[in-house]
Parts: C-alpha cells; sequence; structure tokens
C-alpha cells in the first residue's frame, strides 16, 4: 500500500512536528521568540504513535521528528521510544536546534533514533549568538561531535544561507568537512508570511556556493531515489560532503516525496500551501486506525486536485515553526 498523489508521486517520508514552540530566536523564524497563542496542547504520545502507525502501514518508510523544537518537549524521549516501535518504520530521524545536544544523543541513539540534522547557521561565536538568540555555537558542535562518537553515521548540519549574515562562511563550512563525515547543506532563505522584508534584504542563490564547489573540484553526486531535495556534491579529499537546496529552483517540487504532520494533527501536503486538513479527531482510539488511514489516502489524492484558494487561504506560511520546516 503506498500513498500517490494525482502527479504519480509517492510519498515515502513524514515530517512530524512534535511542537511548534521553540527556544530560540532565529531571526528568519521567530525573531521575537516562540509565543503561545492560545492553541490546543500539542499531540500527545499516544496520538503521535497512532498517527505514525498509519502513515507507516500505508508505505512512509522515514519519519523525522521536528517542530519548534522537538527535543524541548519533557516526553521527547518517550516519543522516540514510541515511534521506533511502529513496525515497518526503516528510519527515525530529528532536526533539531542542538540545544543540549552533546547532553543527550548518546541516549537517542540507544532508543533507536538513526540520523540527527542540526541547525548552525554560523561557526562564528558572536555572530551564531546574533542569529539565534543563544550563545551557544560551541555547544551544538560540541553536540555535533558527540554524535558521531555516538555511532550516528548520518549527521547533517543545516545552514540557512542568508546575505549580510553569513554569506561570507562557507569556506570555513567548507573546511569543516574536511575532517568530519558530516553533511552540510546550505539552504536557501524561503520567504515566510513573518519575514517579507527579512527575505528581500537577505536572500540569495545557492548558484554561487555550486560554481564555487565545482571550482574547487566537488563533484555532484547522483541522487537516491528517497533522498531529501538537496543537491549533494562530495570530494575525494574532505570525509564530509556539501548540499544545496534551492526550493525556488524550477522543478524543486517534481521530487516531492514528503508529507507533513502538525503538532496540532493537521496534515500538511505542502510546505507552501496555508492549510492543513485537520485530522486530529481520528487520532483519539486505535479503533480508528482504518478510519484514519482512508482519511489519508483521500487527502494525498487532493493533493492535485484541491487548490489552495479553494479553501479561502491564499496566504503563506507565517513562519517555518509552526509547521516545522
Ligand atoms: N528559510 C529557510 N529555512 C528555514 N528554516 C526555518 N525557517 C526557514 C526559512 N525561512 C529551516 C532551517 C532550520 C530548520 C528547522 O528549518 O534550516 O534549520
Ligand atoms: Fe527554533 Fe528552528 Fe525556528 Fe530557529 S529555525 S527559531 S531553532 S524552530
Amino acid at each position: 500500500m503506498h500513498l500517490t498523489d494525482g502527479f504519480d508521486r509517492t510519498f515515502q517520508y513524514l515530517r512530524l512536528s512534535v511542537t511548534d514552540a521553540c527556544n530560540f530566536r532565529c531571526s528568519y523564524c521567530l525573531p521575537e521568540g516562540f509565543k503561545k497563542c492560545g492553541s490546543p496542547p500539542p499531540l500527545s504520545r499516544d496520538e503521535l504513535r497512532r498517527a505514525a502507525r498509519a502513515f507507516v502501514s500505508l508505505g512512509l518508510r522515514k519519519i523525522r521528528l521536528t517542530g519548534g523544537e522537538p527535543t524541548i518537549r519533557p516526553d521527547f524521549d518517550d516519543i522516540v521510544a514510541d515511534i521506533r516501535t511502529v513496525g515497518g518504520l526503516k528510519k527515525l530521524a530529528l532536526t533539531t536546534n542542538g540545544y543540549r545536544l552533546h547532553e543527550r544523543v548518546e541516549r537517542w541513539h540507544g532508543l533507536g533514533l538513526n540520523a540527527i540534522n542540526v541547525s548552525l547557521d554560523s561557526l562564528n561565536r558572536e555572530a551564531f549568538r546574533r542569529i539565534t538568540g543563544h550563545d551557544r555555537c560551541h555547544e551544538v558542535l560540541h553536540g555535533i561531535h558527540r554524535a558521531l562518537e555516538a555511532g550516528f553515521s548520518d549527521v547533517k548540519i543545516n545552514v540557512v544561507y542568508m546575505k549580510d549574515i553569513n554569506d561570507h562562511e562557507v569556506a570555513d563550512f567548507i573546511a569543516l568537512t574536511k575532517t568530519l563525515p558530516v553533511s552540510i547543506r546550505f539552504i536557501e532563505l524561503m520567504e515566510t508570511g513573518d519575514h517579507a522584508a527579512f527575505f528581500r534584504n537577505h536572500h540569495i542563490s545557492t548558484d554561487v556556493i555550486a560554481d564555487r564547489l565545482k571550482t574547487l573540484g566537488w563533484a555532484p553526486t547522483i541522487k537516491a531515489a528517497d533522498s531529501g531535495p538537496a543537491n549533494e556534491f562530495m570530494h575525494t579529499n574532505h570525509a564530509g560532503r556539501i548540499g544545496l537546496i534551492a526550493p525556488y529552483s524550477k522543478d524543486f517540487c517534481k521530487s516531492c516525496n514528503r508529507l507533513r504532520f502538525s503538532s496540532q494533527g493537521n496534515l500538511h501536503l505542502c510546505l507552501f500551501g496555508n492549510f492543513g486538513i485537520p485530522l486530529r479527531d481520528y487520532l483519539q482510539s486505535d479503533e480508528q486506525f482504518e478510519e484514519l488511514r482512508e482519511r489519508l489516502i483521500s487527502a494525498v489524492r487532493s493533493k492535485d486536485a484541491n487548490h489552495q484558494l479553494a479553501f479561502g487561504n491564499a496566504g503563506m506560511t507565517r513562519n517555518l515553526s509552526a509547521i516545522g520546516g
């Protein structure tokens, strides 16, 4: 059984947001910090487990826990353990800002987490503090080293590439891959509803990096079928890789293989579509499994047919913490 849409795209990958709260204040995401706005509590452990089970039964083989910052949930370790027990799940991944990663990553490895993406937008202590609101550059780097020591073989570093903020640090990040077996992905800044001006001032295409990598002898790799949207490069003298994610490039959506489920139980078929299909009502008991599956199948089929405008919602996602980048 597989989930397919009207464009023959099959979905193998779920981004499951466990909270929309975050303890960082990244300038492109939550510059004023997270504000509680009276929404219901995030999905409980049981609701998350039921959602995961239904998606995996429909052929999704990889789940990424995301947020907000997933690890600020007091029951985060239990969530990892719960979802790991879902039969048929191949890969469980986490996207984190790296807060206290060094203290916790070994335990997560033991619980069966397979892959970690860590946000690290600058290698410079002061710039990192300015971007995130936290003086934790060293801590996050330490956490990344700890993840490798703990045995994680799939560690990625997310760098949101921004003009006049960190675009001069590309060489430093490249240097880091010399010895560290990680994949560093430069992500083009995406425009969100809250930050139109920030986007105008700081968006810059990653094409510049592609040209530079080619000059330095980096070779593009062939994409695996289930790989994400990054175009990856490798170099014989470097242990790590460099990836470029350019959401504004032509054909970016053609290879879309992911679905998003928000921490309020809404299914999002596209990051840039503002509407979510509310499914929380179908997560209330294990007996609703079949009903939930049917809902998911018909919702995903509608990815083609339903235009967002028909839902009276032409706006954009306000910030990515709401539905988990
Ligand atoms: N543009 C690009 N990437 C973003 N992220 C969050 N907001 C944006 C944005 N506006 C990504 C960052 C971060 C992850 C959680 O989401 O890569 O590492
Ligand atoms: Fe938090 Fe991630 Fe948004 Fe930064 S990008 S504020 S770490 S949710």
